[in-house]
C-alpha cells in the first residue's frame, strides 16, 4: 500500500525526518510513536502532501506508483485521507456539505454522522467553536465520508471523553475492517501516546520515531511497555543491540 524510501524532509530549511524508510503492506494497520516534537504529524503531512514541508531527497509509493510530487488532492482521490492533530476551521463551510463533496462510494451523510453520534453538527460549519473532543468526530466522519483506502490518523483518541471514545474507537474499527480477516484492503498508519485505540483496531506493528528516524518495529504493545519503562532512547539501544 505504501512505501516510503530514504525520505528526508524538512520545514524552513530545519530538517526534522532523515532518512524515513517504512513499508506498509495491504490490509495492515500500523502505530507510530515518539515523543513530542520527533516528527510524527510531520511525515503524515509529508506523506499527504501538506504544508510547507520540503521532500529534500527519498520516494513514496503509494499502491505502487510515485506519488512524491503530487499535490494533496490528487494524493486524496487516489485513497489516502488523513485526521489532523490541529484542522482549520473553515467558516462558511457546514459539515454537512464537506461530506457531500468528499464523498466516495454513495455514503450518505446523516447515516454517517448518526454512527458518529454527530448529527446536531451537520448544519454547523467546519470545527467553528467545536470543543476538542468534537473536532475528532468531526475529521472521524469526513474520513468516513472519503472511505480512503490508506487512512493516516493523528491522535484520534487524544481528548476524546470516554463514552465517545468507544464510538471513536469502533468507527475507527470499521474503517480499517477489522473484522475482515482474509482479503482486508484497508491500511492505517495511527500515532498514539495513549494507545487508547490499539483496544480497537488490529495493530500488528508498531514502530517508534527517534532522532529524526524510525527505530524498533515490533509488536506495539511491546514497543508501549518498553516506552513506559525505559523512555524513547531506550529504542535506540535495543536497536543497536539488533544491529
Ligand atoms: N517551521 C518550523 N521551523 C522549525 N521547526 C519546526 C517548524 N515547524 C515545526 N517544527 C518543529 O518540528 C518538530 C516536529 O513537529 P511535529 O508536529 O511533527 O511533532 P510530533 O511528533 O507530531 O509531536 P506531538 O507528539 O507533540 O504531536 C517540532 O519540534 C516542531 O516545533
Ligand atoms: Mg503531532
Amino acid at each position: 500500500m505504501l512505501e516510503i524510501e530514504d525520505l528526508t524532509v524538512s520545514i524552513e530549511g530545519n530538517r526534522l525526518l532523515t532518512d524515513i524508510n517504512l513499508r506498509i503492506e495491504d490490509g495492515e494497520t500500523r502505530m507510530l510513536f515518539g515523543e513530542n516534537g520527533s516528527g510524527k504529524t510531520s511525515l503524515l503531512m509529508a506523506i499527504m502532501g501538506l504544508g510547507d514541508y520540503q521532500v529534500e531527497s527519498g520516494r513514496i509509493r503509494f499502491k505502487g506508483e510515485d506519488i512524491t510530487g503530487l499535490t494533496p488532492d490528487e494524493r486524496a482521490r487516489r485513497g489516502i485521507g488523513i485526521m489532523f492533530q490541529r484542522p482549520p476551521t473553515i467558516r462558511g463551510l457546514k459539515v454537512k456539505d464537506m461530506l457531500e463533496i468528499i464523498q466516495r462510494n454513495g455514503k450518505d451523510a446523516e447515516e454517517l454522522a448518526a454512527q458518529v453520534n454527530f448529527t446536531e453538527f451537520l448544519e454547523r460549519d467546519i470545527n467553528a467553536g467545536f470543543s476538542g473532543g468534537e473536532i475528532k468526530r468531526a475529521e472521524l466522519l469526513q474520513l468516513m465520508a472519503q472511505d480512503p483506502d490508506l487512512v493516516l490518523l493523528d491522535e484520534p483518541e487524544s481528548g476524546v471523553d470516554l463514552v465517545n471514545l468507544d464510538v471513536v474507537g469502533n468507527a475507527i474499527g470499521r474503517l480499517l475492517q477489522r473484522d475482515v480477516h482474509r482479503g482486508r484492503s484497508k491500511s492505517g498508519l495511527i500515532i498514539t501516546h495513549s494507545g487508547y485505540i490499539l483496544d480497537y483496531v488490529e495493530a500488528d506493528k508498531g514502530c517508534v520515531l527517534v532522532n529524526e528516524t524510525i527505530w524498533c518495529t515490533g509488536n506495539p504493545h511491546e514497543i508501549m511497555k518498553g516506552i513506559r519503562e525505559h523512555g524513547y532512547e531506550e529504542c535506540l539501544t535495543c536497536q543497536r543491540e539488533l544491529k
